[in-house]
């Protein structure tokens, strides 16, 4: 499968939010990633519908994708469908009815995604892979930008390759956290295809020559997979 950048708009500018996410995806993200945070189920607070609603109005074609880390998910994905979302993934750990929650994700017309903190093992999405579009690997706990990568995440993505292999899906394979010039080889090379990264794409320098290096560096290592 196709290797694609995922530039997360947390690290971006808001007070110019169009403008570096456009020059983001002008630099090869083929997504925009939007990471919404309610206080509770991450320490830190976000993004809500009215940001999404802005950046479907300035980039009507872009495909948004709303990475929930809220709990209770359920009573806001019709205002995040409605908003613009394309994507939408949940929390498997803030999902009582994780199965209910990705049909009514789909319902609402957008690809469902489930993503997976640190700590949880990939065996707890078995009954529902056959209908996620992406399962989404955390490498760092979810909340903030800029953390450290934590290479547990790699076995993940190995045994999502495997399993999807075995089972004869067609999830596609998303990783979170961390993801930089120094991570991105390893990451590509045990199997992620979707490459979330906000840091090193909005942190400092160029935000188009740092999404185009980094998705070169990704495409670089594709090459010398296993
Ligand atoms: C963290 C978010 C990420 C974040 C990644 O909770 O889900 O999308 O933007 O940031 P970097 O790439 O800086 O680790
Ligand atoms: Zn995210």
């Amino acid at each position: 499968m196709a290797i694609e950048l995922a530039p997360s708009i947390l690290s971006a500018n808001f007070a110019r939010l169009g403008d570096d996410a456009k020059a983001a995806l002008d630099g090869g993200g083929a997504l925009l990633h939007v990471d919404v945070m309610d206080g509770h189920f991450v320490p830190n607070i976000t993004i809500g519908p009215l940001v999404v609603a802005s950046l479907r109005k300035t980039l009507p074609h872009a495909i948004l994708d709303c990475h929930l880390m809220i709990e209770n998910p359920d009573d806001y994905i019709p205002a995040f469908a409605e908003a613009g979302a394309s994507w939408i993934s949940v929390h498997q750990e803030a999902c009582l009815h994780l199965y209910r929650t990705l049909q009514l994700i789909e319902s609402h017309g957008c690809k469902a995604g489930v993503v997976l903190n640190p700590a949880t093992p990939v065996h707890t999405l078995d009954e529902v892979l056959d209908m996620v579009h992406h399962v989404l690997v955390m490498s760092v706990n979810p909340g903030f930008g800029g953390q450290q990568f934590i290479p547990g995440a790699l076995r993940k993505i190995r045994t999502l390759v495997e399993v999807r292999e075995a089972l004869e899906l067609t999830f596609r394979i998303a990783i979170d956290g961390g993801v930089s010039q120094d991570t991105v080889g390893e990451i590509v090379r045990a199997g992620a295809e979707i490459l979330i990264a906000g840091n090193a794409i909005f942190g400092k320098g160029d935000i188009r020559e740092n999404a185009k290096k980094l998705l070169e560096a990704a495409r670089s290592a594709t090459l010398t997979r296993a």
